[in-house]
């Protein structure tokens, strides 16, 4: 604090949301600054279980103020579900603003993702969570794209419109689907500016003014680096920037005002989607870390793919997004393996990397792993760092040392207090 960004430092679901919910009991502001409901952030609290989407963790506290920047993509109509869950459980969403500067998941968004994906051949499937985020940040690129404050200004909103929808259904039909009207589209953005238009906002000067006023501005990172549209795995990425460095263009605050680069990592390594992820276990060890770790999608279901903790891919994390901090999750789920590996370089044609290289050679590499001892008794309890078995600490500190980063935080379970926090 002042201004942290909490970014993931793997494949996504390294637990952000869970570290988000536990830091934002202290922030005066959260913002989410990439991505879209692509996201799915799980969060346990006194409130419930939440998956949340697009809503920053930060909405559990009632005297934070929530903020979606404008870095991200919004589906209004799945927002509007998720405020509706959020609500039920007894939450307070008045705090919730949306920059007017989104962009607007329309519903072709969705359906040429889909689309696009049928339309692969076999090696080329991105294995996208089909919620319209590529076609939607691919519009944003290519000027196509409406923003959320276009539906507070209708004529503005069907003037654009009408220059992209026959495009879009062009697209649409060459792919097999079905076109979408242009009246259906004007009644939905109708409903939207009635049901969410008191949320958006001009960001800009509220972000500032909380800014100059040194209020603890929490920036919430969506997915991991190694799925970075520059960094990640490309083509198998999605189409925004998770990485530090991005967040305060997205969130939209100047570079030289963030204090804190917070690491959340996995005590192993988890990816869904498709794309080269070496660490991969294909037996039984890789079912068992399934198994114990609830490794199902929070958006989509499908089963994560794990593997060991990759050392490799969190140097890279870690020099490419800053780290002043780690927040190391799920901890717990290795209590019952006997040995835990820790991949610390990459074989590739005679050589070791140690550094993450670009996708035809990362396809081939084989991972160096060491082996350590694991220390078979349940961590659940721990909360300061002496109560951790020894074995557990060398294993951390193993980690602190690849990533040239200190621990901040260890989390041993998915409730906010399952926590061991080093240093505030
Ligand atoms: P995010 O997308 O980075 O917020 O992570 P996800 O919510 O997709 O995935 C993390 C999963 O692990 C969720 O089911 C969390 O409830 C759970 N979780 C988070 N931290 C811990 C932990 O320390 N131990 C255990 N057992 N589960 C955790
Ligand atoms: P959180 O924020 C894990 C993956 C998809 C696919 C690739 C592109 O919960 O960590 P997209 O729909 O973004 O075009 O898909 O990115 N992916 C995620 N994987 N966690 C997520 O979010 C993800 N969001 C997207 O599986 O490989
Ligand atoms: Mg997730």
């Amino acid at each position: 604090m002042p201004v942290t960004a909490v970014v993931g430092a793997q494949w996504g679901d390294e637990g952000k949301g869970r570290i988000v919910d536990y830091l934002a009991q202290r922030a005066d502001m959260v913002i989410r600054f990439q991505g879209g409901d692509n996201a799915g952030h799980t969060v346990v609290n006194e409130h419930g279980k939440f998956a949340l989407h697009i809503m920053p963790s930060g909405i559990f506290n009632p005297m934070a103020r929530c903020v979606v920047g404008a870095g991200t993509v919004i589906n209004p109509d799945n927002l509007v579900v998720e405020l509706e869950e959020v609500e039920s459980a007894g939450v307070d969403t008045d705090r919730l603003i949306l920059s007017d500067r989104a962009h607007l998941v329309l519903p072709y968004h969705p359906l040429i993702d889909s689309l696009q994906e049928a339309a692969r051949s076999e090696g080329d499937v991105i294995g996208t969570t089909k919620r319209g985020i590529g076609p939607t940040y691919a519009d944003k690129a290519a000027r196509w794209g409406l923003r959320l404050g276009d539906v507070k200004r209708l004529d503005y909103f069907q003037r654009r419109l009408r220059n992209v929808l026959p495009r879009k259904n062009r697209e649409i039909e060459e792919l097999g689907g079905t076109p979408l009207r242009e009246d259906e589209l004007m009644a939905k953005a109708e409903a939207w500016n009635a049901r969410i238009g008191h949320r958006i906002k001009d960001t800009f000067p509220i972000v500032r003014d909380a800014v100059k006023a040194d209020e603890r501005i929490l920036l919430e990172g969506q997915l991991g680096i190694m799925r970075d549209l520059d960094w990640g795995t490309y083509p198998y990425v999605t189409s925004s920037n998770p990485i530090a460095g991005h967040s305060a263009v997205g969130a939209g605050l100047p570079p030289t005002a963030m204090t804190e680069v917070i690491g959340v990592v996995k005590a192993y390594c988890t990816a869904v989607g498709a794309g080269p992820f070496p660490v991969e276990l294909h037996d039984a060890l890789g079912q068992k870390l399934r198994d114990e770790g609830h490794e199902y999608g929070a958006t989509t279901g499908r089963p994560r793919r794990c593997g060991w903790f990759d050392g490799v891919a969190i140097k890279f994390a870690a020099w490419l997004n800053g780290f002043t901090g780690l927040a190391i999750t799920k901890l717990d789920v290795l209590d019952t393996f006997e040995e835990i590996k820790i991949c610390t370089g990459y074989r590739f044609e005679g050589e070791v990397l140690d550094y993450v290289p670009d996708t035809p050679v990362y396809e081939q590499v084989e991972p160096v792993y060491e082996t350590w001892p694991g220390w078979q008794t349940s961590t659940r309890h721990a909360r300061v760092w002496d109560d951790l078995p020894k074995p557990a600490r060398a294993f951390l500190h193993r980690i602190s040392e690849l990533a040239g980063v200190r621990i901040q935080f260890v989390s041993v379970g998915a409730e906010r207090d399952e926590l061991i926090v080093m240093r505030l």
